[in-house]
């Protein structure tokens, strides 16, 4: 254990607006305002609640969620011109604390879009960010695709921005290209190399293209960033964003070498998980890490056996951390028979050891057959082998 203070990280939620926008993850009205209400009780620091420009049903969305915000900061997305941030404007500014996000895209590829040459998008970026911080306090300003932009250009334009006010940078790895000694080289370099850097919170925001993106995110906060942006269950575009969970479980667990915190009542993370499977009707791969089906189910006798005598043998986390009632041992062709003892001890049945044996055999003989031996079918073997005893 290392006794270097612990530095907060803000986690920032984009599931309602980069999440929201995976092809077919389109939530309902309420169900946006229901999953804004659970982010904000977690603690997540900054919500972006949506793209107020896009639709009619942004628009309300953002503006209802800023309405009825209790603790965390209200975001909404903006392009880089004043209709869309005038747009999002009105409707993050019924929050307690709203912040305006309007971004450009900055590397070569994507200044082709709007067809402007670097002196242009370079004098954009200045109006854009002035308009915005003329507006509110709180800005936070993007230059879309970071990580294939060119080195000084980057340095450049995110100077620029600084300057005419933004109070958040993050740097986007829009594609999930980057790796992540270069996510943290980045960030540092930045921060060493851009006046005002040191005045400002950078932020990370990586895309899950090469299954990066949870390392990126942590790989940038060692190089300095405090801003995590992030979504419950990974959703989002393509291979989605940095999971929430990923990160805030990885800081919480790995303190001894990734000495941060957030704020993130982790006991929330199964319950909102759930909800956002629920309403993206995008469900949780079983092996998805923390709060995957599998993630604290064992079926191996030897790790059944390990966990039955200390979890830690097998769990590097407790389920009840993330909102879990308890290790799930499932009963499979590969249980043991300490794992059977265990789980008809929970089940309420008391049996001798002979019962225990003769039971033992029936439920591999099943367990060959079925895949998971459900405890309904346990029973069922319990009330045999007393009434063929
Ligand atoms: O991936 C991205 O670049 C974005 C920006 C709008 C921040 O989502
Ligand atoms: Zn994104």
């Amino acid at each position: 254990m290392t006794d270097r203070p612990k530095d907060r990280v803000l986690i920032f939620d984009t599931t309602l607006r980069d999440g929201e926008q995976s092809p077919g993850a389109t939530m309902t009205h309420a169900e946006k305002l229901e999953i804004a209400e659970l982010l904000d009780d977690m603690g997540v620091d900054i919500i972006e609640a949506g793209f107020p420009v896009a639709s009619e049903g942004d628009f309300r969305a953002v503006k209802e969620i800023a309405e009825r915000s209790k603790q965390a900061v209200i975001c909404g997305l903006a392009r880089a011109n004043p209709t869309d941030i005038d747009r999002c404007w009105e409707a993050v500014k019924h929050a307690e604390r709203p912040r305006i996000h309007t971004f450009i895209g900055t590397s070569p590829l994507h200044r082709a879009i709007p067809n402007l040459d670097k002196d242009q998008m370079a004098e954009r970026i200045e109006q854009t960010v002035t308009h915005a911080r003329n507006l509110c306090d709180n800005v936070q300003w993007s230059p879309m695709d970071a990580t294939r932009t060119e080195w000084d250009y980057l340095c450049r334009v995110v100077e620029i921005a600084i300057k005419a006010g933004a109070t958040t940078i993050n740097i986007p790895d829009t594609v999930g290209y980057t790796a992540p000694n270069e996510s943290a080289d980045l960030i540092r370099r930045l921060i060493a190399t851009v006046p005002g850097a040191d005045e400002i919170v950078f932020a990370t925001h990586c895309h899950n293209d090469l299954g990066m993106a949870t390392a990126n995110s942590l790989a940038a906060v060692e190089g300095g960033a405090r801003q995590i942006e992030c979504t419950i269950n990974g959703l989002g575009e393509r291979a989605g964003n940095t999971a929430l969970e990923e990160v805030v479980m990885a800081l919480r667990t790995r303190g001894d070498i990734l000495p941060y915190e957030t704020g993130i009542d982790t006991r929330k993370i199964m319950h909102i998980s759930r909800r956002v499977a629920t309403v993206s009707g995008f469900p949780v791969q079983f092996n998805k890490a923390i709060v995957g089906k599998n993630a604290f189910a064992h079926e191996s006798g030897i790790h059944q056996d390990g966990m039955l005598k200390n979890a830690e043998t097998f769990e590097i986390m407790r389920p009840e951390d993330v909102g879990l009632a308890a290790t799930n041992l499932v009963m499979g062709k590969h249980s043991g028979r300490a794992a059977l003892r265990a789980k008809l001890k929970d089940l309420g049945v008391e049996v001798g050891d002979n019962q225990l044996k003769d039971l033992f055999v029936r439920f591999k003989e099943l367990a060959d057959r079925k895949k998971e031996v459900y405890d309904e079918d346990i029973l069922a073997l319990v009330t045999a082998t007393t009434t063929d005893g």
